[in-house]
């Protein structure tokens, strides 16, 4: 079967193509490499031995995904593409608006028209309220986001479950994600962000190989172990073969289910400070600054449903997600721009 990966030579996507090929999919790929290089789909070429049906444009092009329904047999999409600063989203809403729910709202257009109707999309644990008590499952409260990347994706699943109510033809997952790190064991394929990262886990990469000075820690006064931030950091293998799981899901059921990737442990800024010097014998130097607005204490899933019902759940641990996004920063200090 082929799998259409919209976004898939981004971070997540490229992983997961490399995942699908390996379990044997066929994987066509539209992504407008508006934040991303297409040499990740070259080293996952490389990584597998397959090939990879690359289309260049985007998933707002009505046109354009006709062309790629009627030039290839498939099976179910699996849509990253997407933008995802939470800074820049809040600083340019419209873009944020315009990219994420039109990208959503012509694909499924396209679909419904050629009459394949099985998608994954990429959500995230920001869709939850920070009320909660942890750890979140996917019954608890949704929505109060505190900025325009965080509504985008509420409103993509309101918008997807909605549809599925409509015309039970569809079956829909959505996967909301927790703070995914890490690379693939080569080395070959990683994250690479544009410009400052936002995210914890480039910027320490990044002040470990000398392209920042230091870490900010944004925090030591929350009611956490040690008073800095906790999140529930995932492998990024172990997030695409979430997604290998949810293919398999999403092509023998009807619906609208949702489901939590993340491992159900949480870890502090400083647990991952220290781990990561600890594994990989690097300097790291930080300062404790102010909170970042927006931030919350601790955030953590209950990954028990995707056990239960996807048989999925996470493998990798702390050390291995540190030992193996060094491994990506260190043979490529300046990501894909090498
Ligand atoms: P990424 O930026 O590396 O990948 C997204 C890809 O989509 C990029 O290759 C980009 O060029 C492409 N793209 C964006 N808009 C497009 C459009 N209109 N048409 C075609 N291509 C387009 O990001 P990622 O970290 O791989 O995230 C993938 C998805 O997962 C996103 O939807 C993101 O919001 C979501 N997500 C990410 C995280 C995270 O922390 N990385 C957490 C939760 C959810
Ligand atoms: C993790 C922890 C920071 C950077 C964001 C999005 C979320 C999702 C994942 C897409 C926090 C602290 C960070 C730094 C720091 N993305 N930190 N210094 O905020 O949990 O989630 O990415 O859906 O929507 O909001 O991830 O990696 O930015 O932060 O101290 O330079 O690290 O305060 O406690 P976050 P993060």
């Amino acid at each position: 079967m082929n799998v259409l990966v919209t976004g898939g030579a981004g971070y997540i996507g490229s992983h997961t193509c490399l995942e699908l090929l390996e379990s044997g999919y066929g994987v066509i790929v539209i992504d407008n490499l508006c934040n991303s290089n297409p040499k990740s789909l070259e080293r996952v070429e490389k990584l597998t031995g397959r090939k990879i049906k690359f289309y260049e444009g985007d998933v707002r092009d009505e046109a354009l995904l006709l062309r790629i329904f009627r030039e290839n047999e498939i099976g179910c999409v699996i849509h990253f593409a997407g933008l995802k600063a939470v800074g820049e989203s809040v600083a340019m809403p419209w873009k944020y608006y315009d990219n994420n729910l039109n990208s959503t709202l012509v694909l499924t257009k396209v679909m419904n028209q050629v009459g394949m109707k099985n998608i994954i999309f990429s959500s995230s644990a920001t869709v939850y309220t920070a009320d909660n008590e942890m750890p979140l499952r996917e019954t608890s409260r949704t929505g109060n986001c505190t900025n325009p990347y965080g509504w985008t994706k509420y409103m993509t699943e309101q918008i997807l479950s909605g549809m599925s109510h409509a015309d039970k033809d569809w079956s829909i997952v959505l996967l909301r994600y927790f703070n995914p790190i890490g690379a693939h064991k080569s080395g070959l394929i990683g994250e690479d962000p544009r410009g400052i990262p936002n995210n914890l886990m480039p910027y320490i990469t990044q002040v470990a190989i000398g392209r920042r000075e230091f870490l900010s820690v944004y925090g030591n006064d929350y009611d956490t172990h040690d008073g800095t931030g906790v999140r529930d950091y995932i492998h990024v293998v172990d997030l695409a073969k979430g997604h290998v799981a949810a293919v398999k899901f999403v092509t023998a059921h009807t619906g609208c289910e949702v489901f939590n990737l993340g491992t159900g442990t949480g870890y502090s800024v400083l647990d991952m400070v220290n781990a990561f010097k600890k594994v990989n014998d690097v300097a790291l130097p930080y300062k404790i600054v102010d909170r970042r607005p927006g931030d919350i204490a601790t955030c953590y899933a209950d990954p028990t449903k995707s056990r239960e019902v996807l048989g999925w759940e996470a493998q990798y641990g702390l050390e291995d997600m540190c030992r193996d996004s060094w491994n990506w920063q260190s043979k490529n200090p300046m990501g894909y721009g090498d």
